[in-house]
């Protein structure tokens, strides 16, 4: 089940967060968008269980994901396209009709993920990322 992240999911996507990158958003950073109305943070709970989560700012019309990652464990499933559906179709709904994201150039996985939900490669972002240094793709979704 996808839903709104609340405060009280906070401590398990941090955990996640922890969990799947380099450099993880800190739970203090992470609070200030539960039920935040400029941005749509979602977590995905099964059985009682947050097994992943998905955030985006609004920049109106744009969209900007910034983060999506699920539990190594229940990866597979379908969680992770689940979430981004949902926030799509609900940004939809708030005006949004762009959606842009970046990914680690190395990271084939989300890559083909997000090219499953319509998004293409728009450009490079050179040494965007530290931790290791890597350039990030750029891929844009465009529902106007
Ligand atoms: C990338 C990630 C979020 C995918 O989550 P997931 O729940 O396993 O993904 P889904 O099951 O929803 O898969 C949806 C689509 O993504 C692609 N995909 C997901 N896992 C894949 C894999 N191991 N290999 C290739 N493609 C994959 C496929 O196109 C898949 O569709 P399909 O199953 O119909 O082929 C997950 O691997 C993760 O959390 N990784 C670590 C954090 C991360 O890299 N986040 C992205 C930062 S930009």
């Amino acid at each position: 089940m996808v839903r709104r992240m609340k405060a009280k999911d906070v401590p398990a996507v941090a955990q996640i967060e922890k969990e799947c990158f380099s450099q993880p958003w800190s739970e203090h950073s992470l609070m200030r968008y539960a039920d935040d109305k400029d941005s749509i943070f979602c977590v995905c709970e099964i059985d009682g269980v947050i097994v992943g989560y998905a955030g985006m700012y609004y920049v109106y019309p744009e969209g900007d994901i910034t983060n999506v990652a699920i539990r190594e464990e229940y990866r597979g499933n379908g969680y992770a396209k689940a979430l981004l559906e949902h926030m799509i179709s609900v940004s939809k709904e708030h005006g949004v009709t762009e959606f842009t994201l970046e990914v680690r150039i190395s990271n084939t996985k989300a890559a083909r993920l997000y090219e499953k939900l319509g998004f293409k490669n728009e450009g490079i972002r050179k040494n965007f990322y530290d931790n290791p240094r890597e350039d990030a793709v750029i891929m844009w979704k465009h529902c106007t």
